[in-house]
This record gives C-alpha cells, structure tokens and sequence, in this order.
C-alpha cells in the first residue's frame, strides 16, 4: 500500500455522509485506519468495502462519548495521528428573533463543544503516546462573517475557528497541528434541501454562482483539503483556518462582477 497516511490512525467524526465520509474515505485510501464515528447508523455504510474503516456509533458532542471514542482508537492502534472534528448541525436559517437559548445549546453543544472535546481528547492521547499528530477542525464560511446560516451556527463556527488558535497555542511545543478548514456551499446532507429545491425549480445552474468558482463544491474537494493539513506536506501550517469556498468569502455581496472581456459600454 503508498499513500500518504500508511501507518497512521485517524478518528473521523460526522463521518456517516458529506464531508466526514469522503475524508474518511480518502484517508484510508491513502493508507490510514480509520475509526468513522457518528450519530448516524449511516456510518456503518461509510465503512462498507473499507477494510481499514471502522465504524462506530455516539454522540460528537457528548463528553464521555468522545473520551471513550479516543479510548477504543488508542486500544485497537496504540495511539491517534489524526483527528478530524467534522460532525455538525445547521440549526436551519432561523433569525435572531426565532432562534431560543436552547436552540443555540444544541448548536453550540456539538459544533463548538463537540470540536473542544475531540481537540482535548485526541491531543490527550497524541500526548500519552508521545507522538506529533494533526488535528483539523471543520468550521465555514460562516464563522467568517455573517450571511451563511442562522446566528447560533455562524457564532459557533467563528469559536471553532477561534479554537483552533487557543488550542495550537495551548499545545506549543508537543508536535500536535491544530487547523480547520472553512467550506463555502458544498452538497451534502446539511445543503440537500437546497440543491434539491434548486433542482425541482430547474434552477441548479444558478447553485454557487456567488462565487468566482461558479458551482458548488463537492465533498470530496473538502476532504482534499483537510487530508493535506492532516499530512506532513502541511508541516508548517498550525492554527490556521483554511477557507475552501470558490472564492466565495474574497467579497462583499453587491453585484456580481461582469465577466472579463465583456465590456459594460
Ligand atoms: N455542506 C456545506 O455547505 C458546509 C459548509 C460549511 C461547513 N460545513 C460543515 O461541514 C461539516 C460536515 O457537514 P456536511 O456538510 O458533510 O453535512 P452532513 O449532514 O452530510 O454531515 C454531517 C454529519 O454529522 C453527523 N452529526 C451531526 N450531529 C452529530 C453528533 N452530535 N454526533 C455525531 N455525529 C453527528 C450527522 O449525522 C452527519 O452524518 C459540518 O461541521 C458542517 O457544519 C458544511
């Protein structure tokens, strides 16, 4: 087996479909054993036909699943070299004025907390093995700036970003990389309603057109990016948040500019 992560062992969360399965997937191409962790029993599918794939049931944002999900990586591999905190939820589009404090727990509780509690998990082991490692974090656009979700999920993307930074300075000097990546629209189950009513509309072509890129993107470009930070090609990057939106986030939302070559006159 080549690749660039043989010998390696990752834990993969929200890894039962979108983003989460194709890096789970493209990790363990790639050479690594992976444990594909999610709400979902969809996870187990992630893990069909993927011999270095196991699949395992919990809750991203609760503490002792999290802590035990780290546990039964170090059992069945002596220790983690990656970690990817990907599982998350949308919340929908609800306002400011829609949206209740508990609403905003539930969000923040697996976005935001569930990303602390792989960071401390996973660091933890990395530490008691005494081996460097790679932690990415999924946050978005949205945590850049407003517009791209509801409040509680753009506040709760901004502090994963935000984690990230805390968590690479916290870890100074242990090996641990501690990144996130940033997607702009990308189809999956959380964007499914939307390309799907784009479709049903005969309106997909207008799907990314914000972007200089012109589509959306798909989760497999995604997962191309956090493998890179998860890899030693990306030795040198730590605690930062690497945007992966088609140029989505370059601008400020008036007009979209006119194609070069086309004159305005
Ligand atoms: N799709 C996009 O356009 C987009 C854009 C920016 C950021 N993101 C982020 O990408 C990440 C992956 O989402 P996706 O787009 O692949 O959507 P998705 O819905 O296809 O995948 C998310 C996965 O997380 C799982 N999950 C949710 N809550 C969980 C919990 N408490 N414990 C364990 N698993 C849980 C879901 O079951 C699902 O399998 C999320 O953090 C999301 O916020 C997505």
């Amino acid at each position: 087996m080549t690749g660039r992560f043989v010998g390696r062992s990752a834990v993969v969360t929200g890894a039962a479909s979108g983003i989460g399965r194709a890096t789970a997937r493209l990790l363990a191409d790639e050479g690594a054993h992976v444990l594909a962790f999610d709400l979902s029993d969809g996870v187990v599918e992630t893990a069909e036909g993927h011999e270095s794939i196991i699949a395992r049931r919990g809750d991203a944002g609760n503490d002792d699943d999290v802590c035990a999900l780290m546990a039964a990586a170090v059992r069945q591999w002596g220790g983690i070299d990656i970690v990817v905190a990907n599982a998350g939820i949308s919340g929908g589009l609800a306002g400011l004025f829609e949206q209740t404090a508990d609403d905003w727990m539930k969000i923040l509780q697996v976005n935001l907390i569930g990303s602390f509690l792989a960071i401390k998990y996973g660091a933890q082991a990395m530490l008691d093995a005494g081996t460097a490692g790679a932690i990415i974090c999924t946050a978005s656009v949205a945590g850049l700036r407003a517009g791209a979700g509801g409040p509680a999920y753009s506040a709760s993307k901004a502090g994963v970003i935000n984690l990230v930074q805390s968590a690479a300075q916290q870890l100074t000097g242990t090996g641990i990389r501690v990144n996130a990546v940033c997607p702009g629209l990308v189809e999956t189950g959380m964007t499914q309603g939307l390309y799907d009513a784009a479709r049903a509309k005969g309106r997909e072509t207008l799907i990314g057109q914000l972007n200089p890129t012109q589509r959306g993107g798909e989760p497999q470009e995604l997962a191309q990016a956090i493998a890179f930070l998860a890899s030693s090609q990306a030795s040198y990057i730590n605690g930062h948040a690497l945007v992966v939106d088609g140029g989505l986030s370059t601008s400020h939302p008036f007009a979209a500019p006119r194609k070069v070559g086309v004159s305005t006159f």
